[in-house]
């Protein structure tokens, strides 16, 4: 499916769909939507007024053919809702309802959509293009490799229509950009669905791979088990003992000319969390393979840095592998060696993610950035707490956390903060080792982070705990059940910013 944009009137249109929206109470026609009426022998007018069969309520549809007596074959009025509830955010969801409204209508089709808002100035042109071509692009997604009959997208071409040119630009642009955010979360998804038997730590390191391929400005390093043992990352290579499948230490890195700022980003990628020996119940295991989500969306977040090139150097990294059982795992009662030397003694081999991540915050702290951010489907405390819509966010600077919250909010991506004070280092107290990897089972959430922050020496740490958000089972906005791809949009505009 392509996404354009056209300067056009009624007369010149050629489309087999022609999307507007008309607003409840003010059911004033936008430009266009005027031209059309009176090509029609005002039969807009007359189905909204006269026969009231459309009444303009938030996403109602209503599909009119032409009969062909002009260039759009069908016509999709589109609910708005009243004009003073209406802003971007349910322009999104207007959006994801055309795509399924259009979808599966016909074969191949060609779908025009006219402005929407934007004669009633509700935003400005780019950030309506931009949201409408996320919401349709995120809503289009689907992952159809392992069926027989496969459900394909029925549309051929989206269209951005607008009567006059001077927004033309404007719209180009938010297309281009809306597509790249977009994409990156969808290319997230596909890998966080993709099961756990393909997507091993070997196979993600080579899609890492791809990311640098015809690209001067990114060099991948991919470490395995022996140079991670080199690196000093035992901790993280501990984790993984139990497993048939090696590990792999990624090392992505984006270098523009004279960048302003160097950022890290840390992705959790376990591939699999069966909870080792402190095995899972079947309920809790059955999406485990959604522990390498804040692997794959630090992937897609440098999938969209490199095309929007900022001067912002990105360091991408992920310590992967696998957590299992078996008689080569490592054991409650253990002591590992973290890469700055600190012991944890393990009290839950089912607290995997936080001592991978101890070793890959170390290796970004060596790194030098002025900014280090890690995302991971963390702990099932965060989803008690905060819920499958709700990422937490933690860390040591105010500034930033409440930086990411505010551009999370202008994305349409929900981060909410959870506290970290140093007192809670007491909870993970050992008796033999410098720490053990679990705390009180109250505000894990929180442990979980202070844990991390031994490991971290860089004020400006941010850490997102994406276990609700990462997976939902229900239809949330645009995205569909399954891989949500969460803060993949935030992300991105954080390091822009
Ligand atoms: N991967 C899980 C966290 C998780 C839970 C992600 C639910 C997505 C949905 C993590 O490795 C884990 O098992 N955490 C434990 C920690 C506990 C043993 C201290 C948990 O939260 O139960
Ligand atoms: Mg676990
Ligand atoms: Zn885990």
């Amino acid at each position: 499916m392509k996404i354009t944009t056209k300067q056009t009137n009624v007369k010149k249109i050629k489309t087999n769909i022609l999307v507007i929206g008309i607003f409840e109470d003010n059911k004033l026609l936008s430009p266009l939507a005027k031209e059309l009426d009176q090509e029609l022998d005002k039969v807009i007018s007359d189905y909204l007024t006269k026969k009231q069969q459309f009444s303009g309520k938030f996403l109602e549809t209503f599909f009119l053919p032409t009969y062909k007596q002009f260039g759009a074959d069908n016509i999709l009025a589109i609910g708005l809702g009243k004009v003073d509830d209406f802003d971007i955010f349910k322009l999104r969801e207007v959006g994801a309802k055309i795509y399924s409204a259009v979808n599966s209508f016909q074969n191949n089709a060609h779908v025009s959509i006219d402005t929407i808002g934007l004669d009633k100035m509700l935003y400005p042109a780019f950030e309506y293009a931009k949201n409408i071509t996320e919401a349709i692009i995120l809503s289009s997604f689907s992952f159809n490799k392992y069926k027989n009959k496969k459900q394909e997208s029925t549309v051929s071409t989206i269209e951005l229509v607008s009567c006059g040119s001077n927004i033309l630009p404007d719209l180009q642009e938010g297309v281009k950009i809306g597509s790249i955010y977009a994409n990156s979360q969808n290319f997230a998804r596909t890998l966080v669905t993709e099961p756990a038997e393909q997507a091993t730590p070997t196979k993600i390191a080579k899609v890492a791979k791809s990311l640098a391929e015809n690209n001067s400005n990114i060099t991948c390093t991919i470490y395995n088990k022996t140079e991670i043992e080199k690196l000093k990352m035992t901790a993280f290579l501990a984790v993984g003992k139990g497993s048939n499948e090696e590990p792999r230490f990624i090392h992505l890195k984006y270098s523009p000319k004279n960048p302003r700022k160097k950022v890290a980003l840390i992705g959790k990628g376990i591939t699999f969390d069966s909870g080792g020996l402190d095995l899972k119940p079947p309920a809790s295991m059955l999406n485990m393979k959604d522990d390498m989500s804040g692997c794959a969306i630090v992937l897609g977040v440098f999938n969209a840095i490199t095309k929007l090139e900022p001067d912002v150097e990105l360091h991408v990294l992920s310590a992967l592998c696998e957590n299992m059982p078996s008689g080569k795992s490592y054991k409650p009662g253990d002591i590992l060696k973290a890469k700055n030397g600190l012991t944890i003694e393990v009290d839950n081999t089912d607290a995997e993610g936080r001592i991978t991540l101890a070793d890959a915050l170390c290796y970004a702290d060596e790194l030098g950035v002025d900014e280090i951010i890690d995302i991971a489907t963390l702990t099932g405390a965060c989803v008690v707490a905060l819920g499958n819509s709700i990422s937490a966010v933690m860390g040591k600077n105010q500034e930033n956390i409440d930086k990411i919250i505010k551009i999370g909010a202008q994305s349409g991506e929900f981060l909410w903060q959870l506290p970290v004070y140093d007192f809670m280092q007491d909870a993970l107290k050992s008796d033999i080792a410098d720490m053990k990897n679990t705390g009180s089972r109250y505000a894990g959430a929180s442990n979980a982070a202070q844990f991390l922050s031994n490991f971290v020496n860089n004020p400006n740490w941010l850490h997102i705990d994406i276990a609700g958000t990462a997976f939902t089972e229900k239809p949330f906005k645009e995205l569909s059940k399954g891989a949500t791809g969460a803060c993949t949009r935030t992300l991105i505009t954080y390091i822009l910013s």
